[in-house]
């Protein structure tokens, strides 16, 4: 069969890499793909959101399936629009995605079902958001209500910096249309786990635990990035949490989507706050996360393509995962400035060393080619991705590779993992 994945990044290099490794599968295209991408299936030059570029594509190309990367898509209605043309495509829909391109839905649809989230109001106008900071006092956390890729969240040390957040976002000077609204909800404290589950919508199928390092220099210190490294399994994660996880958020969500008439297939991706066994969810995502779904996918044993084609269809019934044993580590290595300003166009050096280190892929999200040489050409340049029989030992392996590799002013952080270690 053929596949057509949308995306470019990390987490859809890490897609075509697994799905290239099905039986089933004879061919893939990726749009737009990149240049580690490039290697594995046939770049196609459309964005993510020329919804009518990529259906005129898939149905030219006779596609089988097309899988979503991104958010961006999905929220606009990719999975409807090839729906209604006959396609087998995964993903949310438009009416699911919201779960994550409104975060006040989220929280109203968390509140509604018992979702177990951090206490929280919802502000169109400046005054009475400026007094909730006031009375509540700092920190305190403030949430752009829209798609911000990843920068919509300010968790705010003081009354002032919340007050100018909020002002920020509600001028829409900060984010647009999508700060129009804000979420202002309490600080909570604890350790960060992503859950991702496959769902048909009344089905779960956990994925295994995984956890990312979202600030951008060591001991996470530094501005919120979309991720700067990420591992599986996550010890965070003991078999109490993954219970609750299972039963208080994700099935309770699932099911409050489809008591809304929003039927929820795909993968559905929740960001968790764990402290002394208790579960808070800080949001949702309608989607695999970036870099997490680099070392869950180089755990994963089964055939992918079974499974996403069960969700798409709306059956998981029969589907089972199984996982390797051995631990997976994924050092983003981005450009200098990330996730400020950077500058482009660095030749990178050492791939071709690192290609031959065993049980390594260095899976490509910010990289060009330029004069027959791959360059660096966004935030998050390449996911550095190790397995071994420990997450000490995947550590190891990431790091041996991402010492093989550099460019002029390459960054990235040196403790990915180590919260792991600590348990
Ligand atoms: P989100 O996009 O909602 O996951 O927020 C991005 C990051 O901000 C999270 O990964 C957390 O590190 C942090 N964050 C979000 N909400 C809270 C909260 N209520 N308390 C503490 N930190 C938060
Ligand atoms: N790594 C976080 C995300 O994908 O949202």
């Amino acid at each position: 069969m053929k596949v057509l994945i949308i995306g470019g990044g990390g987490r859809e290099h890490a897609l075509v890499w697994k799905i290239a490794q099905s039986p089933l599968v004879s061919k893939i295209f990726c749009a737009p793909g990149n240049p580690g991408i490039g290697q594995l299936a046939v770049n196609v030059p459309l964005k993510v959101d020329d919804l009518d570029g990529l259906l005129a594509f898939a149905t030219t190309h006779r596609i089988d399936l097309t899988v979503v990367g991104p958010e961006l898509p999905l929220s606009l209605g990719i999975v409807d629009r090839f729906e209604a043309a006959g396609l087998l495509i995964f993903g949310a829909r438009r009416n699911a995605a919201i779960i994550e391109a409104s975060k006040a839905f989220s929280k109203d649809l968390m509140k509604k079902y018992q979702v177990p989230t951090a206490f929280y109001e919802v502000f169109t106008e400046a005054e009475p958001a400026l007094a909730f900071i006031a009375r509540h006092g700092a920190p305190i956390v403030v949430k752009a209500d829209g798609l911000a890729a990843g920068k919509g969240v300010i968790v705010a040390r003081t009354v002032t910096e919340a007050q100018d957040a909020v002002r920020d976002m509600l001028s829409g000077d900060a984010f647009g249309a999508a700060g129009a609204r804000v979420v202002i909800e309490e600080f909570l404290e604890g350790e960060e786990a992503s859950f991702l589950a496959f769902t048909d919508g009344k089905s779960i199928i956990p994925l295994a635990s995984a956890q990312d390092h979202k600030p951008v220099f060591d001991g996470d210190q530094g501005p919120n990035t979309g991720g700067m490294g990420a591992y599986s399994p996550a010890p965070v994660v003991t078999p109490a949490v993954h219970e609750k996880a299972m039963q208080e958020v994700m099935r309770r969500a699932v099911d409050g989507m489809a008591a809304e008439g929003r039927r929820y297939q795909g993968v559905l991706y929740a960001g968790l706050m764990i402290k002394n066994g208790e579960v808070k969810t800080l949001e949702f995502n309608a989607r695999f996360g970036d870099p997490e779904c680099q070392p869950l996918l180089m755990r994963l044993k089964s055939d992918l393509v079974p499974v996403l084609m069960a969700c798409a269809r709306g059956d998981l019934s029969g589907i089972e995962l199984e996982w390797h044993d051995q631990a997976a580590v994924c050092v983003v290595m981005a450009s200098g400035g990330y996730p400020g300003d950077f500058a482009k166009g660095f030749p990178i050096n050492g791939l071709d060393q690192a290609a031959k280190i065993d049980d390594l892929v260095v899976f490509h999200a910010g990289t060009a080619e330029q004069d027959g040489r791959i360059v660096n050409s966004g935030g998050r340049v390449l996911g550095v991705t190790g397995r071994g029989p420990t997450v000490a030992a995947a550590i190891a392996k990431a790091y041996q590779g991402v010492r093989t590799i550099n460019w002029e002013g390459v960054h990235y952080r040196t403790d990915i993992g180590r919260k792991a270690l600590e348990r």
